[in-house]
């Protein structure tokens, strides 16, 4: 074994952990779902993307096994050489359908859809304007891309405007967004930025992962809530948060669009398919979605009740809508603290300090899911009280 490798190691790891930011990791015993045993504690879980409460189900289970019997396991295969199955091809054109473009291609990831996207479609001639909270998968992407890079602060319109502004001379011009962000559970303006980018000749690329199942009046996402699903070129996003929360992910968007991907995207030409359980059990959860509107509702219900709850009770939470609810503590140590104190309450929430957030601004990040009950979130909301007079000198007056 190299030792230099080994002694490099061994410091990053240190340095790791001198910083407070070394990830443990939870053995989860149980499927995923709102009750789950980790490392043999029973815990109500809300840290999961599990949305629409379907990722553990029985449902899904099943559908898996119908998939798994009729198209078998892998395909040993990238898509152009013999990894296209029918069941590829199906979910290709219902995705495509249900995000109201031409057409989609699959990958086995969102992470390697934001991949495929800006190198394939953008070169030094091009500029791409990137919100600075992006995810990380976008950022990536576009530093693979030769484009010139912009980077506009979050949600800033004017901000963008000015980007828009400064690279007319440019060939195309790509604004890339979130739908909604995953450390605030904010959603992206995306009528003002689909308006910008018309009004400048640009085209938008929405990673709508956190929102795609859920989000908008038919659950399409943040481009839907927002009443311009039409005007948003590209649309990627992930099947595992409430598509069912395996993998996979796509773009959808115009015929030529997706073509050139087929033939271009090093992360489909050079990558095995996505394996047909997948494809199949995301094809069942989109038709169990639309027929189950309960879910949304439920959602949102159960999402309103929990920012209703933590807002009366005196805890900061910022304003919005998602059921990514994250509650602001400030200091690090303080929310990690008490994160890893509701393990005792029975709770599994995620403490999240600097650099993954600003520094001052260490929240501890509720998600919220269909299948949780009002008495397991009046459960947490206990917890969060109970906790609250611990590290954060709340009282009851607070309220
Ligand atoms: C906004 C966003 N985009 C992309 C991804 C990556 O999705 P996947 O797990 O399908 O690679 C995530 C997952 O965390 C995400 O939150």
């Amino acid at each position: 074994m190299n030792q230099t490798l080994l002694v490099e190691a061994a410091r990053l790891l240190e340095e790791i952990r001198a910083a407070g930011l070394y990830k443990e990791q939870r053995h989860i015993e149980t499927r995923q779902g709102t009750n789950i045993v980790a490392d043999g504690k029973s815990l109500i879980n809300f840290c999961a993307n599990n949305y629409l409460g379907l990722s553990g189900s029985q449902e899904l289970v099943d559908a898996a096994k119908d998939v798994l019997d009729r198209y078998g396991y892998g395909l040993s295969s990238v898509r152009f050489i013999c990894g296209t199955q029918t069941i590829h091809k199906e979910l290709e054109k219902q995705m495509a359908a249900y995000l109201q473009k031409e057409d989609c291609i699959l990958f086995t990831s969102c992470w390697d859809a934001n991949e495929a996207v800006f190198a394939t479609l953008l070169t030094d001639q091009d500029a791409v304007i990137s919100d600075a909270l992006n995810h990380a998968s976008l950022i990536d992407g576009i530093r693979l891309c030769k484009a010139e890079r912009h980077v506009f602060q979050h949600m800033d319109m004017a901000d963008l405007e000015q980007k828009l502004k400064a690279t007319q001379g440019k060939r195309l011009r790509c604004v890339a967004t979130d739908g909604v962000f995953s450390m605030d559970g904010d959603i992206a303006p995306m009528k003002d930025i689909c308006d910008l980018a018309e009004r400048y000749n640009a085209f938008v690329v929405l990673d709508d992962s956190h929102a795609t199942g859920f989000l908008g009046p038919t659950g399409r996402g943040a481009a839907e809530h927002h009443g311009v699903l039409d005007k948003v070129d590209l649309i990627t996003t992930t099947f595992g948060k409430a598509l069912g929360g395996a993998n996979g992910g796509c773009v959808a968007g115009s015929k030529k669009v997706i073509e050139l991907l087929h033939q271009r995207a090093r992360t489909t030409l050079f990558t095995n398919s996505l394996p047909p359980v997948i494809a199949g059990v995301t094809l069942f959860v989109l038709s169990y979605s639309e027929s189950h509107p309960e879910l949304r509702e439920k959602l949102w219900q159960n999402t309103r009740y929990f920012r209703e709850k933590m807002a009366h009770a005196g805890f900061a939470v910022p304003v919005s809508e998602h059921p990514i609810v994250p509650i602001m503590i400030g200091d690090g140590k303080t929310a990690n603290d008490m994160a890893q104190d509701m393990l005792h309450e029975g709770i599994y929430v995620i403490g999240f300090s600097y650099p993954v957030v600003p520094m001052g601004k260490a929240r501890i990040r509720v998600q919220i899911s269909a299948a949780h009950t009002p008495e397991q979130i009046d459960q947490l909301v206990d917890a969060f009280e109970k906790l609250g007079k611990k590290y954060l000198n709340m009282s009851n007056s607070s309220r």
